[in-house]
């Protein structure tokens, strides 16, 4: 350990010296460091372009006019209305990101050329191919425009987060607690929770306030389906329920790929209902109950063997996720069963700054909840009394981590 801290302290005053920086740009060697180092400290400066290239791109529309051949950069700019200059501005930037490819080349500057308009034909890079086939990664790029502007100003957030934002407003159950925090005001959460109104503020939300972020959910939800459904066999199981569920994209996901599974749902009631118009539409309302209740309030379903929670502890404090936990396991106390928890986790290897940078600002922008190490999920699942809980691994962890635990028949939920 005081081995460690001397060569971090080493290391850090190394690193403030510009005399070591010119010597290691200026040996063949050493050099690739420091312009891998300068690359990245670059982007994090200049992030927010990229993501803005993005947004611009998917706003008018780009990915979709290239998405069945290349166009010509006239027949964009008739498409964008965007005159010649910014145009090309723009199918720089994002050729340079790998949204977009030449495919022929400008002769130079449109501005200054004036003619390279006919000339230049322009069609999906690697990362645009992506975005072009997935309206889910659509979505959530539009929805950025929002996220963004709540975290214009990091700083004041960070000194007020109990502040209003754009986020907390669209995520409507996120007020949650803050309703009876208002009334205790020098509580802290899991205090204000013992004096909350018997039903929480959720449970009557609108169709109307539900409405875009169960939609968001949806379209974002194959993303997440798709890794579980590779991770995880649900053929050893006879009947699922999704807590939290949403519209129930999900449920429908795992319902084409094993018919014989009996399906359960329960969100809060003007998310259920929902669900219900949409298991009616795809004709497999008749293998799914819709449950609409609050999870803090109501008891969940019984019957399943198989519990899933999708995205959502993270939305929750510690002390809410355990109020949730221990509804599942009192739901899987009669017969017992398995618990799966998939959700985006903090310390996932390769994309830490998924969960601890981006979640980290994006659920503090909402107002509560935290993105959580699988170690500190097992934690508050062994305190809810489940056991053998295990990571499965799946393919993309940046989409999903996943976790499965199992609640024991009977004795343990009977103590609590
Ligand atoms: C982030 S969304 C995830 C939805 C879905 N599982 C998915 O992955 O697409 C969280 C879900 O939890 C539901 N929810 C929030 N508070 C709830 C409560 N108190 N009781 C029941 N459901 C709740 C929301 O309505 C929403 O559908």
């Amino acid at each position: 350990m005081a081995a460690l801290a001397v060569w971090s302290s080493l290391r850090d005053r190394l690193l403030a010296q510009p005399a070591f920086h010119r010597f290691v740009s200026a040996v063949p060697g050493l050099r690739w460091v420091a312009q891998r180092q300068s690359r990245r400290l670059f982007d994090l400066v200049a992030g927010f372009t990229y993501s803005q290239v993005l947004l611009a791109c998917v706003k008018l529309g780009i990915f979709a006019s290239v998405r069945e051949g290349p166009r010509s950069l006239q027949s964009l700019a008739a498409d964008t209305g965007l005159s010649s200059r910014s145009l090309d501005i723009l199918l720089r930037a994002a050729v340079s990101l790998e949204l977009l490819e030449w495919r022929s080349a400008p002769a130079g500057r449109v501005a200054a050329e004036g003619n390279s308009l006919e000339q230049a034909y322009v069609g999906l890079g690697m990362l645009g191919a992506v975005v072009a086939a997935n309206p889910a990664i659509q979505a959530l790029v539009r929805h950025h425009e929002e996220v963004y502007q709540d975290l214009v100003d990091p700083v004041a957030l960070l000194q007020d987060p109990e502040q209003r934002t754009r986020l907390r407003d669209y995520w409507a159950y996120a007020h949650d607690g803050i309703a009876a925090r208002q009334g205790t005001a020098a509580l802290p959460e899991h205090a204000a929770l013992s004096v909350m109104p018997a039903a929480s503020v959720s449970r009557g939300l609108t169709a109307d306030q539900v409405a875009a972020y169960s939609e968001l959910m949806a379209a974002s939800q194959p993303l997440v389906a798709e890794q579980v459904l590779a991770a995880y066999d649900f053929s050893r199981h006879r009947c699922l329920l999704d807590v939290g569920g949403g519209q129930g994209a999900f449920l429908s996901a795992v319902a084409k790929e094993h018919p014989s599974l009996r399906l359960m749902l329960f969100d809060l009631p003007a998310v259920a209902q929902r669900a219900r118009q949409r298991f009616e539409a795809q004709g497999i309302a008749s293998r799914v109950t819709c449950h609409g209740g609050s999870f803090f309030d109501d008891p969940l379903p019984t019957g399943a063997d198989v519990v899933s929670l999708v995205r959502v502890l993270y939305d929750h404090s510690d002390e809410r996720v355990a109020l949730i936990l221990k509804g599942v396991r009192r739901a899987l106390a009669a017969q017992g069963g398995t618990l799966l928890l998939a959700e985006p986790m903090s310390g996932t290897p390769g994309a830490e700054a998924m969960g601890d940078a981006y979640f980290g600002l994006y659920l503090l922008a909402m107002g509560k909840g935290r993105a959580r190490t699988p170690e500190e999920l097992f934690g508050l699942l062994a305190a809810a009394g489940f056991t053998k809980m295990q990571s499965i691994r799946t393919r993309l962890p940046l989409q999903t981590g996943l976790i499965r635990a199992y609640a024991s028949p009977q004795g343990a939920a009977r103590s609590s």
